[in-house]
């Protein structure tokens, strides 16, 4: 079987990721020392990144993954869809996205968006929708 992306796709990809690479060089994690970084591609064209940010406290850290989200939202309103992501580190680790990141992306994302990053046997790329296969919903009715 081949790669089922094809070559535009994957030059995308790789574009994101160097996004997602410069953005983690602007990583603050004093406490962990570990830096990552993401890059959301958005159906309007844009490419938002963003960086984790820690905090002393440590529970209030913040992930690559939703810091580039607030920011995509506020720089283009609540009406943003991602169509694709990749994410990093600069610590030649895996660091595929957390939980609470998977269910934020959730919201805004296009299910079969790509998502890319370093897994323990290299990088890979997998649909959303098979990274969080149930996402929480809430439907009153
Ligand atoms: N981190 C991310 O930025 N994204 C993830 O999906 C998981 C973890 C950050 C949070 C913290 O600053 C550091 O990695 C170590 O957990």
């Amino acid at each position: 079987m081949g790669n089922p992306m094809n070559a535009n796709e994957s030059t995308e990809l790789e574009y994101l990721m160097e996004k997602a690479r410069e953005a983690a060089q602007n990583s603050y994690s004093p406490y962990s020392r570990f830096k990552v970084g993401a890059a959301l591609r958005l159906t309007n064209g844009e490419v938002v990144t963003g960086t984790n940010v820690e905090n002393v406290s440590f529970g209030l850290t913040i992930c690559a993954e939703r810091s580039a989200l607030v920011s995509a939202v506020s720089r283009f309103g609540p009406e943003i869809r991602i169509e694709a992501v990749a994410v990093t580190n600069l610590n030649e680790k895996a660091s595929p996205p957390c939980g609470a990141c998977r269910q934020m992306l959730a919201e805004f994302i296009v299910p079969d968006a790509p998502v890319m990053f370093p897994s323990a046997d290299g990088m890979r790329t997998m649909a959303f929708s098979e990274l969080l296969p149930m996402a929480f919903e809430m439907k009153l009715k």
